[in-house]
């Protein structure tokens, strides 16, 4: 039994499965809708065009048949989609027709290991690293083929290693220390951005960070790459200890001119491509229908995440934490705390990290008389 799945202005067909899982005969997770539609915003907000892209790990390739279908026209010279799954590539081939997207000089599909595939190629201006797990055994190729100046974007599921329930594990695989306390997920963010710039740097590659996040399960970075010596030594002295973390990445998580570009693209789309209420779809409508709206859970991700881009500092307040820790009985409400933040000159925000944290520079002690009602 199959599913005709629709997502943003792409279809595919794939088989009935009672769960998510890598068992899955091939690989579709709606939950990381998400993840593609930040990818598509985040190429149409940049200023590459004409980019050659991989996708070495491509799964049903609904992310490539999105890019083909949803990303300005001047953006792509050609998507070269690869897994090793058989069954994987056979589906892929099959939705491209759904799609009606046929024109052989710019898809490329193949069936090989991903380091083989990548290895072989003579290099790409965008590569996702999409795997089950860590990105660890994809990185070494994925540096040594991305382009100057080009995208290389990570997602790594291994929460477990880089967020403290496996100390020893982080150390082996990410050569760093977590920490298992409430901003765990920033810390491992940027214990995975270092290792990252790390496998960047032995081949001159200075990959920085333009915009990155954890969500759900998963962390998610996309780095730019600039060729250049001078600049790999300034990324190694942004590595350091934080809260007896570490070593991780000290620097900006996120380009703040790039996410207020993709957020304005973002609510101008929705605005633009209101929801239609035709929820039962023909194969036929697949391509313009409600589903091509960006989900609002997004606009609210993104919303925070643009306030907090303009806020240069590592970590963040809890103020669960700061209640139990100081066995407060009252405090005043988050979004009073940040009026108030800003009123003494700080600035203040959300985090997308955590629902209870506020990303501040304001220093300690003075934010403590702050919280009371
Ligand atoms: C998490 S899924 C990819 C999801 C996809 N990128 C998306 O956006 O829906 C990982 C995929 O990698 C494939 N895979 C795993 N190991 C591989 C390898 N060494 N070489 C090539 N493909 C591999 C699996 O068959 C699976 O389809």
């Amino acid at each position: 039994m199959y599913d005709i799945v629709n997502e943003g202005s792409a279809v595919i067909k794939i088989k009935k499965a009672d769960k998510i899982s890598k068992e899955m005969d091939v690989f579709y997770n709606p939950v990381m809708r998400i993840n593609r539609d930040i990818s598509i915003l985040l190429l149409n907000a940049i200023d590459n065009e004409n980019m050659q892209i991989a996708l070495p790990l491509a799964g049903s390739g609904i992310r490539g048949m999105r890019f083909l279908k949803e990303l300005r026209k001047n953006k792509v010279k050609s998507v070269s989609f690869n897994d090793y799954s058989a069954k994987a590539v056979a589906s892929m081939k099959n939705s491209l027709k759904l799609n009606k997207l046929k024109n052989k000089k710019k898809i490329q599909i193949h069936n090989e290991d991903a380091n083989l595939f990548l290895l072989n190629s003579k290099g790409f201006d965008y590569i996702d690293v999409d795997p089950f797990g860590s990105s660890n055994p994809y990185l070494d190729a994925a540096v040594k083929r991305i382009s100057r100046n080009g995208i290389l974007a990570v997602t790594n599921t291994d929460t477990a290693a880089l967020t403290g329930t496996y100390p020893e594990a982080c150390a082996r695989k990410y050569w760093s220390s977590p920490k298992r306390d409430y901003m765990m997920h920033e810390i491992g963010l940027r214990i995975l951005i270092r290792k990252v710039q790390l496998t960047g740097m032995q081949y001159e590659k200075a990959l920085f960070p333009i915009f990155s996040y954890f969500k759900d399960h998963y962390f998610r970075i996309f780095f730019q790459c600039i060729k250049g010596k001078k600049l790999c030594d300034g990324i190694a002295l942004e590595h350091g200890m934080f809260n007896n973390a570490g070593p991780l990445w000290l620097g900006n998580l996120f380009d703040s001119k790039l996410v207020n570009k993709m957020h304005s693209a973002l609510k101008n789309y929705n605005e633009k491509n209101p929801i239609k209420n035709n929820n039962v779809m023909k194969i036929e409508d697949f391509q313009d229908t409600g589903n091509r709206r960006f989900p609002r859970e997004l606009i609210k991700f993104l919303k925070t995440i643009k306030d907090e881009s303009k806020i240069d500092v590592v970590g963040f307040y809890d103020l669960h934490d700061i209640t139990g820790k100081k066995k407060m009985r009252t405090m005043d409400t988050k979004i009073n705390i940040i009026k108030k933040i800003n009123k003494k000159g700080f600035k203040a925000s959300n985090t997308h990290f955590s629902g209870t944290g506020v990303r501040s520079d304001i220093p300690y002690n003075k934010l403590l008389p702050l919280l009371k009602e």
